[in-house]
């Protein structure tokens, strides 16, 4: 098993050379590419191996060692002076290391810290200094050796929170990280794909790549935030005594900035509160979009700044605590293909066990098999592992620098591999050809179609389902409402189970619409899409007549998901022809007691975490939701500033630190069970 960050103790000269020599040459390709083979973590690791092997044996240190130099030492370096020399962050590791840092800074300053700390995220991107002049965007530099840096004026124009006029004729110059947001990471490799350019391997590697390209046919997309200004040409610097009433005053230029972040920017009074908000923000980050490999803590106060100094690459009255890795290089070893519920086809990487984050990652998604074949990823290749916010860890683009010629192609599917019939790529991605309807979708989608929040019909697992398929009296949902006695009966092998299915059918008809739709199993629809189509067009017969464009009408549903989501429904109808004809409900109960306006929850948004009691007791996800909407309210899953109230149950966790950091409100399962009683009786 491989570990993502060892700090191997180097035990003579050579290793030491050795290490440095591998420093040197990731730092370099990372600069030069934008794509290092190493991870943060390992390079972090590999960097602090080399300083205590220097500490020990000072007549070895080479020159050129990294530790000597910030960026590494050889960032491309460009010949644009820093008048303010840019520079990086000394790091701590855990509540023992701020400890002692915040020991030696109050040794600096000749007391205790009277001006607070502000915490903010460490974003994960590149350094950047952009110059105003007059209000004018003039110049981007980037960090290069902090000394001079290279002109990356190109890029002005490309970076969402970097305007290129400032609403006041203000001449200064605005430091912080350029990055690419999770989505615009994304978008970028479709781009890229489609431009036939070698997928970026993360979004570090690809700003550093972006931000250094010129005359490219196509344009990236990334985002600023802003962590520091500094003087330029002697011009009038803000007005302000410290860190937070400076970044203030940018941030009303409406430049983005670290406290425009969903982190934010807290100023804390003492190191204990810094180490509770530090954690805090770890549980913030998986839901971040975008990533921060740690927090930034610096003395709020200028003059405590000031009298605190500076060591050659670092400034004393900041510090970096780094947070876990949630990135480790590992060995791709196979690809397993599944089939999901809609027939959809995906690739899911077997990988060579590696730490991350805590736990160990054995399977990644590798998404679709066309990221496969545009990223030419091999059996054998070193890859990146990512764990975001997402359940299932992420595979980005191989390493091909580690390659070395023992890798094996991935061989696409011909076909479906799980019922052998023919695939279908026309709509953009990989679908076995027999659908839903048909083929190896069927039993899945029986399966989902009874489950809870469809059709909700217990005792028909999947045992019974698929012995209903081989006797071929089921070949869609429809079926089911349409089975005797006798042939559940044969099926189970038990008169009595028959008896409760057919009990459990019956129940099942007078299911509300959105359930009933849902388990049709459309493509592209879920739970949540599934209950605002229904409630938008009331019956089943409405939903059937509206066009790509009506359905794309429907609340929080993607218009360009329309016409496949309409062309599903047209395919469909002999199956709600079989349901409404065995008498199942086609209608969406129409809620008592007026106008929604009258309902206990108009008008707010709510989001529900941890686990349900009380009167709620065993009550899902799903089940919830459809609460909050009976009661008039809208149901989110994530929190953000638009939510306003959160239901917090047992074990509630990020979601309730994030909703204290908005100000949300913020009820217990029994207040909030109160508040919508009149929908729960
Ligand atoms: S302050 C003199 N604040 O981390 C002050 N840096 O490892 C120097 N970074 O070079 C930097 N987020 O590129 C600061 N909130 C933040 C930051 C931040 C990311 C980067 C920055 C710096 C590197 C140091």
């Amino acid at each position: 098993m491989t570990t993502a960050a060892p700090v191997a103790p180097l035990t003579d000269r050579t290793a030491y050379e050795k290490a440095v020599e591998e420093a040197l040459s990731a730092s370099a390709a990372y600069h030069r590419a934008g794509d290092s083979h190493l991870d943060d973590a390992s390079y972090d690791a590999l960097a602090r191996s080399i300083s205590v092997y220097e500490r020990e044996h000072p007549d070895h240190i080479r020159a050129d060692s990294p530790t000597g130099k910030v960026g590494g030492g050889v960032a491309p370096v460009g010949d644009v002076a820093h008048r303010v020399p840019m520079l990086s962050l000394d790091n701590v590791f855990d509540s023992e290391g701020l400890e002692k840092w915040g020991a030696s800074l109050n040794r600096r300053i000749d007391g205790p810290v009277t001006g607070g700390y502000a915490v903010e995220p460490k974003l994960d991107g590149a350094a950047i200094a952009a110059r105003y002049r007059d209000g004018q965007l003039v110049q981007l530099v980037g960090r290069g050796d902090g000394a001079h840096g290279e002109d990356l004026s190109h890029a002005i124009g490309t970076i969402v929170g970097l305007p290129s006029q400032l609403p006041d004729r203000v001449t200064v110059e605005i430091r912080g990280e350029v990055l690419l947001t999770r989505a615009q990471f994304q978008t970028a490799n479709e781009i890229r794909a489609a431009h036939g350019a070698k997928l970026f391997s993360n979004p570090r590697n690809g700003t550093a790549g972006t931000l250094r390209a010129k005359d490219r046919p196509y344009v990236i997309e990334t985002t600023f935030f802003a962590y520091n200004a500094v003087p330029l040409d002697d011009a009038e610097f803000f007005d302000g005594e410290t860190h937070e009433a400076v970044m203030r005053q940018v941030a009303d230029l409406g430049v983005q900035t670290t406290e425009t972040t969903e982190v934010g920017l807290l100023v804390c009074g003492s190191l204990a509160e810094v180490q509770t908000r530090v954690e805090e923000i770890q549980t913030l980050r998986a839901e971040l979009p975008f990533g921060i490999d740690g927090v930034v803590i610096k003395a709020n106060r200028f003059s405590e700044q000031r009298a605190a100094g500076f060591a050659t690459r670092h400034p004393h009255w900041a510090i970096a605590y780094k947070l876990a890795a949630v990135e480790a290089q590992t060995k791709l070893v196979g690809v397993e293909w599944n089939v999901g519920r809609t027939g959809i086809i995906a690739p899911r990487a077997v990988l060579e066990p590696v730490e991350v984050d805590g736990s160990t990652v054995t399977y990644a998604t590798l998404h679709n098999p066309a990221f496969i074949r545009d990223s030419g990823l091999m059996i054998g290749d070193t890859v990146m592992v990512w764990k975001t916010g997402d359940v299932i860890p992420r595979v980005e683009a191989p390493v091909t620098s580690l390659r070395t010629g023992a890798e094996t192609e991935i061989v696409l599917p011909k076909a479906c591999p799980k019922c052998h019939g023919g695939i279908d790529t026309s709509g953009g991605r990989w679908e076995c050809a027999g659908g839903v309807d048909g083929g190896c979708g069927l039993l899945p989608s029986l399966k989902y179609a009874v489950g809870r929040d469809q059709f909700d019909i217990e005792g028909l697992g999947v045992t019974y389902l698929k012995a209903l398929v081989d006797a071929d009296l089921v070949s869609d949902v429809g079926d089911l409402f349409l089975l005797t006695r006798a042939q559940l009966a044969g099926a189970t092998g038990s008169e009595k189970r028959a008896d409760s299915l057919l009990a459990e059918f019956e129940k099942a008809k007078q299911q509300p619409l959105n359930r009933v739709f849902c388990a049709l199993g459309i493509v592209r629809t879920g739970r949540t899409l599934s209950r605002e189509i229904a409630r938008h067009f009331g019956t089943m017969s409405q939903i059937q007549a509206a066009d790509a464009a009506a359905l794309a009408e429907v609340n929080k549903l993607p218009g360009a998901n329309a016409p496949k989501i309409a062309a599903h429904i047209a395919v469909m109808a002999s199956v709600i022809e079989k349901l409404a004809g065995a008498g199942v409900n086609m209608t969406e109960r129409v809620s008592s007691g007026g106008g929604s306006a009258s309902k206990p929850l108009a008008g707010e948004v709510v989001v529900v975490t941890g686990g349900m009691h009380g009167p709620l007791a065993g009550r899902n996800r799903n089940e919830m939701n459809e609460l909050i909407e009976n009661a008039g309210g809208t149901a989110s899953g994530s929190v953000s500033k638009k939510t306003t109230i959160l239901v917090a149950g047992e074990g509630a966790g990020s979601k309730l630190a994030k909703a204290e950091q908005f100000g949300t409100k913020i009820l217990s399962e029994l207040e909030f069970a109160e508040l919508v009683a009149d929908q729960l009786s």
